[in-house]
């Protein structure tokens, strides 16, 4: 591996082939590359220091904060702010969005969520981190705007995803295929290890809270009875396979093919996941990688018109054929 190209000689290469670009892009990429080193420490030293647990406080969403999602936050707010190209910086973790005064002449801004599946960090289960970027809709040089961060998914620059796994991976798509980087922590530095990633076009596991199937709208519950059925002829009954992070549940059904399920329930008519911080940057990798990603029967996620930063919506991605088939069950209502 230590002969592979390396995170930063892939982006300089792609730069390269883009003689227009300015090299912010590249410097945001540092940025966020920075931060998921700094998390990758934290987190794998998650039992010997004082980050485990509760924080104090309660995000804007009613969420209690761990204190690695208060740490991460901090580490990824630091590392963007300190290249000047990110002009503003909207956070799960944040009430409303950050303007970085300092880079007023900036031209992208960055939305987070900095702690992906945060439950999950006291029992040593991966993680994640997630990225959205968009060139921003006010001039640069004025403070940003909430129009600058409430954008369609498909505007987005860049997107991608780290995930604190048996090995740390920095995934990563900029409208031109899926790469993934795996991290040697020896030598502190990111390797190609997962060029052009294609999720398969039909997969045979799903990922989905089954706890909550009461609550399901009736065609997800048709869909999952078809999952576990016997058939051999198409490899059924499929897998059920749920980690309870989005980023991890996602990562390994863009590998192996699959789907996750994020349904309104009764309780949460408008679904769990974020648009803005989750939905749209999985979409947009997903997407890329051949896969689809929706709200409900022909509702592409990527182009839902965000109305306010913490915006929930249903979240059905995954391997194209398996999502359509899952879009045929909730159109029969
Ligand atoms: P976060 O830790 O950023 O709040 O996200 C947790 C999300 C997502 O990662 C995961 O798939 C989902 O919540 C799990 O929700 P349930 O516990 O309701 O299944
Ligand atoms: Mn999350
Ligand atoms: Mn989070």
């Amino acid at each position: 591996m230590e002969t592979a190209i390396t995170l930063g000689e892939f982006i300089v290469k792609n730069q390269a082939a883009h003689p227009e670009a300015t090299g912010a892009l590249t410097s945001l990429f540092s940025s966020i590359r920075v931060a998921a080193k700094v998390l990758h420490r934290e987190i794998n030293r998650a039992g010997l220091g004082d980050v485990l647990g509760a924080a104090d406080g309660v995000n804007v969403q009613g969420e209690v904060q761990q204190k690695l999602d208060v740490i991460a936050n901090r580490k990824f707010i630091q590392a963007l702010a300190a290249r000047g190209v990110t002009c503003g910086i909207a956070s799960e973790e944040e009430d409303s969005h950050i303007t970085l005064d300092e880079n007023r002449d900036a031209h992208y801004v960055v939305l987070l969520d900095p702690l992906d599946g945060s439950s999950n960090i006291d029992v040593n289960v991966s993680v994640g981190s997630i990225f959205s970027v968009y060139r921003r809709r006010s001039p640069p040089g004025s403070p940003v705007t909430p129009e600058d961060f409430l954008q369609p998914g498909r505007e987005q620059v860049a997107a991608g995803y780290v995930i604190y796994g048996s090995s740390t991976m920095l995934v990563y798509t900029t409208g031109q295929g899926v790469n993934g980087f795996t991290y040697d922590p020896t030598l502190g530095m990111f390797f190609l290890s997962h060029p052009d990633m294609r999720m398969p076009e039909e997969g045979a596991i799903y990922s989905v809270n089954e706890g909550y199937a009461r609550r399901f709208p009736p065609g997800v519950n048709r869909f999952l009875d078809w999952c576990r059925e016997e058939d051999e002829a198409s490899g059924r009954p499929y897998s059920a396979r749920y980690i309870g992070s989005l980023v991890s549940d996602f990562h390994r059904n863009l590998i192996k093919g699959g789907i996750y399920l994020y349904p309104p329930t009764k309780t949460h008519p408008e679904g769990k996941l974020r648009l803005l911080y989750e939905c749209n940057p999985i979409a947009f990798l997903a997407e890329q990688a051949g896969g689809r990603a929706v709200a409900g029967p022909g509702q592409r996620i990527l182009d839902i018109e965000p109305g306010k930063l913490h915006q929930r919506t249903p979240f059905y991605v995954g391997s194209r054929r398996t999502v359509e088939r899952l879009e045929r069950f909730l159109a029969e209502g």
